[in-house]
């Protein structure tokens, strides 16, 4: 079905870089919005990353959260396309709301540090997309270091992240020895010169990969990776456009990012790879992204600048039809009604305030809490969009009030703080203390900061013995809720249940996980539970 909007759906790309710290995500970013010529936003990325490193204390972190905010969606222009960058926090602001932004992307590019290869957070990050077949590009940073081999990196990331690897260009040596990249497509290598502020477009270009004026001049490196050539051609599949979209084959290049030398490539083959918006999923109904009617999905939530205020900014992708200021939307959850008249913008290079947004764009809406995680916004009509998921934590707390008149105000502010998705908080059957989930670190010490500051909550913040977390269920074939009770009965010491009662097993150990299973084969284990 195309409409009036279709032209402007499939001029979009939303995606995310994902990558582990350190792998230059920031200075990829940097780059590909000078290509879009949001030269103003480049300065605040760095800025952001530049506070990250100069302290963890969450005060300092608190004074970032306008930069945060703005920082964490960018919208840029390029060739005919409108991009939309989303960032996922990495160092100590790792959180769950790093996982959720994967759901609102429809691709992602990965940037692998070409010296670490695959490393711990990329792993964490590529099963989430894994799980939505999101399809990935590859990008191999950082060739003017001594690194490894080509074809080690691209077994290792066959090998660990279960994707076959298509190689779109090639490298010609590696550090002082760096020659520049084959480009096998277009048959021909763009020759690397180093510098930082190197213009994109004006790199010396040689025609032909096997032009014998290239083995003159690379000698050694060039005849080592014309070899490496042959066998990947031999070895390696021919890109296939529907395995990439269900992110199974993952093109790769090869650059370095603070030498402005691939970046191009990339943005390019984002462009003409990754695929606009399309069909989302509701409970009801699939939706279409040129529908005529506006709606969207709420993936994150983000505490505003001013802590008085309890403001929040809802994040929403817009799944369908067109967004402009001003218009009425129903928050279907509740049924309320929205008017926003400011919408955060994440275009500053163009204009300050947001007129309109089509599928694929981010929208951020200030609010007092009428936003939840996970909610639909409409013109109206009934629908609730599926899949934003919970993660099972990976770090655990036990929190307490050191006034035990103030109970009910911690409870209070863990559910508010429950609903933002800013921790997940759980109650063991077993005892009074509350325990906290979280996947990143710093979000026990924003919790504890906000309990203080919004709620006048001084919270006991204890380490949990806890480290692994399963939320549980049982099909009604298996035996359903009486053999879940069962299960549940006979581990009570250590099920708790979290934000919307649902049973979760918690363990000290993985190994204990793995007995469990073994001795109760009806009951399910989930890692990963879905927001209905
Ligand atoms: P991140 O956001 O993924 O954490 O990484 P970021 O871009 O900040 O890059 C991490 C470090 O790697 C930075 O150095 C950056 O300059 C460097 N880097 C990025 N791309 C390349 C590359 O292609 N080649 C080389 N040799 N280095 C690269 P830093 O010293 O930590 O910070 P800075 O002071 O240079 O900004």
């Amino acid at each position: 079905m195309a409409s009036d909007l279709t032209p402007h759906v499939r001029r979009r790309r939303t995606f995310a870089i994902i990558s582990h710290p350190d792998a230059g995500k920031t200075t990829l970013t940097e780059k590909l919005l000078l290509f879009s010529g949001a030269i103003q936003i480049a300065g605040s990325v760095k800025a952001r990353k530049a506070s990250r490193h100069a302290t963890s204390d969450w005060m300092e972190i608190e004074k970032q959260r306008g930069i945060s905010v703005a920082s964490s969606v960018m919208q840029m222009e390029y060739r005919d396309c409108t991009i939309n960058l989303l960032d996922t926090p990495g160092h100590q602001d790792f959180s769950e709301d790093t996982y959720r932004v994967l759901t609102a992307v429809d691709a992602a590019l990965m940037v692998i540090d070409a010296a670490n290869g695959v490393e711990p957070q990329t792993r964490r990050l590529l099963q989430v997309c894994r799980a939505r077949n999101t399809p990935i590009l590859t990008f191999v940073n950082k060739m003017d270091r001594e690194v490894q081999e080509p074809l080690a990196l691209m077994d290792e990331i066959e090998r660990e992240l279960g994707m076959t690897v298509v190689p779109f260009t090639w490298p010609v040596g590696m550090g002082k020895f760096f020659g520049g990249v084959l480009d096998l497509r277009k048959d021909q290598m763009r020759v690397f010169t180093p510098g930082e502020d190197r213009i994109a477009g004006t790199e010396e270009i040689v025609d032909g990969i096997t032009n014998p004026a290239l083995n003159e001049r690379f000698g050694a490196a060039y005849e080592q990776a014309a070899g490496e050539i042959e066998l990947v051609r031999d070895a390696a599949p021919a890109f296939d456009e529907a395995e990439f979209l269900a992110g199974r084959q993952t093109p790769m290049f090869f650059g370095s990012a603070v030498n402005n030398f691939g970046v191009q490539e990339v943005l390019d083959a984002l462009v003409n790879l990754a695929p606009s918006p399309s069909t989302r999923t509701a409970i009801q109904r699939t939706v279409e992204p040129d529908e005529a009617k506006f709606s969207g999905v709420v993936f994150k939530i983000q505490a505003n600048m001013d802590p008085a205020h309890r403001d929040r900014i809802a994040f929403v992708r817009v799944a369908s039809g067109k967004f402009e200021r001003g218009m009425r939307m129903k928050v279907v959850r509740s049924g309320k009604e929205l008017r926003p008249n400011t919408v955060v913008t994440f275009m500053s290079q163009k204009r300050e305030l947001l007129d309109e947004a089509y599928a694929g764009d981010i929208i951020g809406i200030p609010n007092h809490g009428v936003l939840q995680l996970g909610d639909t916004l409409t013109e109206g009509e009934a629908l609730q969009f599926t899949g934003l998921p919970f993660f099972a934590p990976e770090l655990f707390r036990s929190v307490e009030v050191a006034d035990p008149l103030k109970t009910k105000q911690l409870r209070a502010g863990l559910t508010q703080l429950g609903e933002e998705g800013a921790i997940q908080v759980f109650r063991p059957i077993l005892g009074t203390v509350l325990l906290l989930g979280a996947v990143g670190q710093l979000q026990f010490e924003v919790v504890a900061h906000r309990l203080e500051h919004e709620y006048g909550v001084k919270a006991r913040v204890t380490p949990a013995r806890y480290n692994v977390a399963r939320w549980v269920t049982c099909d009604p074939a298996d035996g359903g809720d009486q053999e879940l009770k069962r299960f549940i009965d006979g581990n009570s010491h250590r099920i708790a249940y979290d934000a919307v009662n649902a049973p979760t097993l918690l363990l000290e150990y993985a190994a204990e996980l793995r007995a469990i299973e073994g001795n109760w084969p009806k009951i399910r284990f989930h890692a990963l539970r879905e927001h209905a």
